[in-house]
């Protein structure tokens, strides 16, 4: 007997308010070649390629998050780091800070490798810019240039603002690849503090880890 396959998770990159009745998912196809051979994710290629759209039933569950949601407070900032597929939950929560119109900025860092071929939600984007719904809008495209540029090469770029939002009572969500980015991303944070909150290095990661991620609980994951 064989065992039951596991279930793939995916972030809604919707909001309910924006689009009643609706789930709208943002999903990375996973394909790449081993031993000369294409290989796929059971899943996403699923999704892609085999997916039975004549309205027969699939095999999808709800799982609420408790605590990667936003600010009660609708005036509070929020900082939004989501490269690659971590912009889903993102895009979701601009369209709720939208509907709910409240005076809190919003700062979304977003990047993947090329701006001609991942540039997810563009129209959207430009579109909140134009609006002033999108406060700030960073990208990090890493292979548009020789050098690798990263998302938390952004951050500390621009570390002296969010030192200035994380003082004002700033909200900071991270999303996506759990291996790589979301651990330079958290010591990009722990620099930022030491750099600009002049602040040691133990005291940094106290404020970062203790402070603000536990006490807080204003700075939120969602990895993978
Ligand atoms: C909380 C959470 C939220 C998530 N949200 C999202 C989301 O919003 N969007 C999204 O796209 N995904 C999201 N994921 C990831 C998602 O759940 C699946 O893991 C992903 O879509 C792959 O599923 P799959 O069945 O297609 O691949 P699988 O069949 O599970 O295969 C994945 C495996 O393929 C292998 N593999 C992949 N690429 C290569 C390569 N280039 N070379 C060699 N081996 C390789 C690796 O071993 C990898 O572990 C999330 C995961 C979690 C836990
Ligand atoms: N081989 C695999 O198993 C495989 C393949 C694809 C995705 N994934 C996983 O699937 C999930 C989602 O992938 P995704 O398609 O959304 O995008 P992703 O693979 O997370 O890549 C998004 C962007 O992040 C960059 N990046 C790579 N290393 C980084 C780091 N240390 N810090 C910051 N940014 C970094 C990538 O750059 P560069 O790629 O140019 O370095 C790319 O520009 C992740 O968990 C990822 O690890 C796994």
């Amino acid at each position: 007997m064989s065992d039951r396959l596991k279930p793939r998770l995916y972030s809604i990159a919707s909001s309910h308010d924006a689009h009643p009745g609706f789930v709208e998912l943002t999903v990375g196809i996973v394909r790449f070649e081993y031993n000369n051979r294409p290989r796929g994710g059971l899943c996403t290629v699923f999704m892609a390629d085999e997916i039975d759209t004549s309205g027969a039933p699939i095999g999808v569950f709800m799982s609420p998050t408790k605590s990667f949601i936003l600010p009660e407070d609708k005036d509070t900032d929020i900082i939004m780091v989501g490269p690659g597929t971590g912009i889903a939950p993102f895009r979701a929560f601009m369209e709720q800070r939208v509907f709910d119109g409240g005076k809190g900025r919003n700062w979304l860092f977003f990047g993947d490798q090329s701006a001609k071929t991942e540039f997810y939600y563009k129209e959207t984007i430009e579109d909140w810019m134009d609006s002033g719904d999108l406060y700030k809008f960073t990208t990090a495209w890493s292979r548009d240039q020789e050098e690798k540029i990263y998302v938390q090469h952004r951050l500390k770029e621009h570390g002296a603002e969010i030192w200035e939002w994380f003082e004002n009572g700033a909200y900071f969500y991270i999303c996506g690849d759990k291996t790589y980015m979301a651990k330079d991303v958290h010591r990009a944070l722990i620099a930022i503090a030491e750099d600009h909150g002049g602040m040691s290095n133990e005291d940094a990661t106290h404020f970062i880890e203790k402070t603000m991620m536990r006490e807080q609980k204003r700075y939120l994951r969602d990895v993978y």
